[in-house]
């Protein structure tokens, strides 16, 4: 059994991908399964913390001991994670938020209509969750850690995000084959503000979870 060093911690854990509405019944939206941040949930959970995971569009099962506050669109996951940041020692950003949605919400379902070309859709920007987390701390000491998933140059624009972003930890996943979106698996480098560098090889979302959980616990104590 894993050693408790999270009893009387609230962490905070958002899963998923966020869908931005266009109407009743269409979004845009993404292919992020949840399973890095349920992975997260559930090895905290392990550790003695309380954990409140934010789950956007997932399928998985509500994780046992863990409070789930389900959400949908990135200003709903905003709002849920500002109120729950409020009491947390940390919060780990593993959703996968949308950076736009549609500049309009359509009340009743878009139609098409013979010989008329679509319109157009507008996006605007979505805020951006973690760098407000980040640049509020709702807490002193509180910890916020990001996700990125890169393609190239991982560690150059991993370290880039960091400082834009203003979080404690970046976990960079290298997107590809058996890795991130989807799958059960996951290679990645977490990054520190503080310089610090650490390679997690390929293998069980579990097993960066709880390397994550090492260094917010190390870094709370
Ligand atoms: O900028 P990028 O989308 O690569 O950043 C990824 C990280 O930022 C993830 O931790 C994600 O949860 C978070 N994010 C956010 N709000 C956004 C976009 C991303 O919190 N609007």
């Amino acid at each position: 059994a894993a050693a408790p060093d999270l009893a009387g911690r609230h962490v905070v854990v958002s899963a998923g991908g966020t869908r931005e509405a266009l109407d009743p019944v269409r979004f845009l939206g993404n292919r992020s399964s949840g399973k890095q941040g349920y992975a997260l949930a559930v090895t905290a959970a392990a550790r003695g913390a309380r954990v409140t995971l934010l789950a956007a569009n997932t399928e998985l099962p509500d994780p046992a001991g863990v409070d789930v506050v389900r959400v949908t669109s990135a200003l709903s996951l905003r709002e849920a994670a500002h109120l729950a940041a409020k009491d947390a020692d940390a919060v780990v950003m593993a959703a996968a938020v949308a950076d736009f949605r549609p500049a309009l919400y359509a009340t009743a379902k878009i139609k098409k209509v013979d010989g008329v070309e679509p319109a157009p859709v507008e996006l605007v920007r979505n805020p951006d969750i973690l760098a407000e987390l980040s640049a509020g701390r709702a807490r002193p000491g509180q910890l916020v850690v990001g996700f990125a998933a890169e393609t190239d140059h991982v560690l150059a624009n991993g370290r880039a995000k960091l400082a834009r972003k203003g979080c404690d930890l970046l976990v960079v996943n290298e997107v590809g084959e058996a890795k991130g979106f989807g799958t059960d698996t996951n290679a990645a480098v977490v990054l520190g503000a503080d310089g610090s560098e650490t390679v997690v090889p390929h293998g069980p979302k579990e097993d960066l979870a709880e390397v994550v959980w090492d260094l917010v616990s190390a870094r709370l104590a």
